[in-house]
């Protein structure tokens, strides 16, 4: 059995999650944006930061996927917003899910880790987006809020770090 972690990761902190993971599982860990020959392995971890709903580098390297039906796939998200929160939850997949053939959806394993930002460190087009982003809901009540919109708001133009390696735990046992 063969297998491989990848990651999609703008900032690091995916890549964080990723070597850890790999440093602990003792898994061949590599960038989306390197990957050569995916149909090599039989057994592929993919963890990918999200990027407006997107998980980073995602799509691009399932696509290349073969044959799925023999092959175990996971996928984790790192992101800003709360993944405890059910509804959150519930958009991070409902986005996977059209992101990606129905058919591996329904296969994979989906877990939801915690990242981190650093407004100093973003380029000028997330900066823009961030601030965009943050204009158009900073005044929506508490009500209309959602966690996505509570994270970004509370964190907005800060540095925050939510890596929490413990949370890899979940996802070794399923390897
Ligand atoms: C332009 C932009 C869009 C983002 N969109 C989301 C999002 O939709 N949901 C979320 O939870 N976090 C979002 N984030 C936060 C990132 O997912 C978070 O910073 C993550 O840790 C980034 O991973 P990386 O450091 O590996 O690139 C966004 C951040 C930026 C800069």
């Amino acid at each position: 059995m063969s297998n491989i972690i990848i990651y999609g990761s703008h900032y690091g902190t995916t890549k964080q999650y990723a070597e850890e993971l790999s440093r602990r599982t003792n898994i061949e860990v590599i960038s989306f944006e390197d990957v050569k020959k995916i149909n090599d392995y039989d057994n592929i971890v993919y963890l990918g930061g999200l990027y407006a709903g997107g998980v980073l580098g995602m799509s691009k390297t399932i696509k290349k996927l073969n044959n799925i039906s023999s092959r175990k796939i996971i996928i984790a998200t790192v992101g800003l917003s709360d993944p405890t929160d059910e509804i959150n939850k519930n958009n991070i997949r409902n986005n996977i899910k059209s992101q990606i053939p129905k058919e591996i959806f329904e296969k994979a394993k989906i877990f939801h880790l915690r990242g981190g930002i650093d407004y100093s460190k973003l380029n000028f087009a997330h900066k823009t987006m961030m601030k965009l982003l943050y204009n158009a809901v900073k005044n929506l009540p508490e009500e209309k809020q959602t966690a996505e919109n509570r994270a970004m708001i509370e964190t907005y133009n800060k540095k925050v770090d939510f890596i929490d390696f413990s949370s890899l735990d979940k996802i070794i046992n399923e390897i």
